[in-house]
């Protein structure tokens, strides 16, 4: 199964429901928060446009909206996304990263949070992405690194492919695009109290499969989020 396969990232982003189930371990994150991190990110750049591709059900652009004032559209290949991002007050379009629907030049900073390694053409997406910002305009762009998810993969079923988008190719990846790379680390840790609640989470991933061994007290997983911040489009 690969994670850039268009079939599966249809399926999977139908509805909400496996992206909610994933999204609910935050609450047991130690270390930094890559979400936050990724805010930041784009509140230093100051945009006043800013396209979020991939946006979920649309937390950061309606966040960039509110809190950075900025004018935000969003853009997701999934109907169902789009209309949860509408609902929270954003102008969000059904569209694909590798053919974005807008002029050259038109954003002072995108964002694609956790998408790119869905991508089929990810060279195309970040040249669309590059291409729609002005001149020193800013990419921010999350992924996770290879050993993400390391103490809960090795007890359940999980094939591992490369990713093509993700914290060892990214840098390459965008450089190809962009005059500046730097990939900030916000690796940490998801603490699950018990076994419930890390097979709950193993069952709303696309890759962990499977029940975990009968186990008692929490167990520690490790999480590779990064954020790279791409700057001055080539
Ligand atoms: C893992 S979710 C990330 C959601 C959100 N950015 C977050 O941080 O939670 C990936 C999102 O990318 C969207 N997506 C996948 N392939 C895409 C493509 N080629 N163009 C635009 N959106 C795409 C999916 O529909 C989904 O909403």
């Amino acid at each position: 199964m690969r994670l850039n396969d268009p079939e599966l990232v249809a399926r999977e982003y139908a509805s909400e429901r496996g992206l909610e189930g994933r999204r609910a371990a935050y609450r047991y994150g130690v270390g930094p928060d890559p979400r936050e991190m990724a805010f930041e990110a784009v509140a230093e750049a100051e945009p006043r446009r800013v396209l979020e591709v991939g946006p979920g059900p649309g937390e950061l652009s309606e966040r960039i909206q509110r809190d950075l004032r900025a004018d935000v559209v969003a853009l997701d290949i999934s109907e169902r996304m789009v209309e949860l991002t509408q609902a929270r007050g954003v102008e969000a379009v059904v569209g694909d990263v590798q053919q974005l629907p807008f002029p050259d030049g038109s954003f002072d900073c995108s964002v694609a949070a956790w998408m790119l390694y869905h991508v089929p053409d990810v060279v195309r997406g970040i040249s669309e992405l590059a291409r729609v910002l002005r001149p020193g305009g800013r990419l921010v762009a999350v992924t996770n690194g290879a050993d993400h998810w390391q103490g809960l993969s090795e007890l359940v079923g999980f094939e591992r492919h490369e990713s093509c988008f993700s914290a060892e190719n990214g840098e390459e990846l965008l450089r190809r695009r962009f005059a500046r790379v730097e990939r900030r680390d916000a690796t940490g840790w998801i603490d699950f109290p018990d076994r419930a609640a890390a097979q709950a989470f193993v069952d709303s991933t696309i890759l962990l499969e499977g029940d975990l061994p009968v186990f008692e007290g929490p167990l520690r997983v490790r999480r590779s989020p990064y954020v790279f911040v791409a700057d001055e489009p080539l």
